[in-house]
């Protein structure tokens, strides 16, 4: 199993207490890259990131920072010198926002002695239906074109990527290049349960559109054994089928 495939791979520790995350995470010895949500993070607090990274491990701290520019800057600031390597925040925060917490993100790394993390902006969470968004949020643009224009926003302000949904990945390819991160759920390997996510594409897929890494949950994490399911995700991007 390459490198590379692994890296790509960010397996989500949902649904999970501390103990029996961490024990997970130890299970599976090629695994690189994890992803810590609010339910960990709550249940857990910051400890949880510095125990995932004494294994070895690269932390995604899915957080989605949304406040003002002075408090946004300071969770960034925690939490890069926590050693999250990726950050999420919310790109609605606002271009004053999201330049402050880049820059607080880089400076709390730099004072820890760790390398600068990179802030993915949110741009509409995918459980808005563009009905619903339009009527609830009073936004009169289209969400197929709002998506594109926090996006936008999120590059202006300097952060590193976006996270989106695998349909969204080629669009926002085509206006970020490389080396702007793009981090999509909503994948599943050929065959597996889509459970509640609708619009999903295998790892290849999504590699091939443009995604930066994957975000898998329950593939991998509620698999009979989830060592052979990360195992058989990084053997689908390496044949890229
Ligand atoms: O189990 P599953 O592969 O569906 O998990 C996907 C992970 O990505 C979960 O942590 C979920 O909260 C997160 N996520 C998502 N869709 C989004 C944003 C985040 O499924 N639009």
């Amino acid at each position: 199993m390459s490198a590379t495939a692994a890296d790509r791979i960010i397996v989500a520790l949902d649904g999970m207490g501390p103990e029996q995350a961490l024990t997970f995470a130890g299970s599976l010895p090629a695994l690189r890259w994890v992803k810590v949500g609010l339910e960990l993070f709550v249940a857990a607090g910051p400890v949880v990131v510095q125990q995932l990274r004494q294994q070895g491990l690269r932390v995604f701290l899915d957080l989605k920072f949304h406040d003002i520019p002075a408090t946004m800057a300071g969770a960034c600031r925690s939490a890069a010198a926590l050693g999250a390597d990726l950050i999420t925040v919310h790109a609605a925060a606002g271009s004053e926002a999201l330049a402050a917490a880049q820059g607080a993100a880089a400076a709390g790394a730099a004072a820890a002695g760790l390398p600068a993390p990179t802030l993915l902006a949110v741009t509409v969470l995918t459980s808005w239906e563009a009905g619903r968004f339009a009527r609830e949020l009073a936004i009169q643009e289209p969400l197929a074109s709002y998506v594109p224009q926090l996006a936008q926003l999120a590059a202006t302000a300097g952060l590193g990527g976006c996270v989106c949904s695998p349909l969204e990945v080629a669009g926002l390819r085509g206006a970020h290049p490389h080396p702007f991160a793009l981090v999509t759920p909503g994948i599943r390997p050929a065959g597996a349960a889509t459970g509640d996510q609708q619009r999903v594409m295998t790892p290849a897929m999504a590699i091939a559109a443009g995604a930066s890494q994957l975000v898998i949950g329950r593939p991998i994490t509620a698999a009979s054994d989830p060592a052979a399911a990360f195992a058989a995700c990084c053997a689908e991007l390496e044949a890229g089928c």
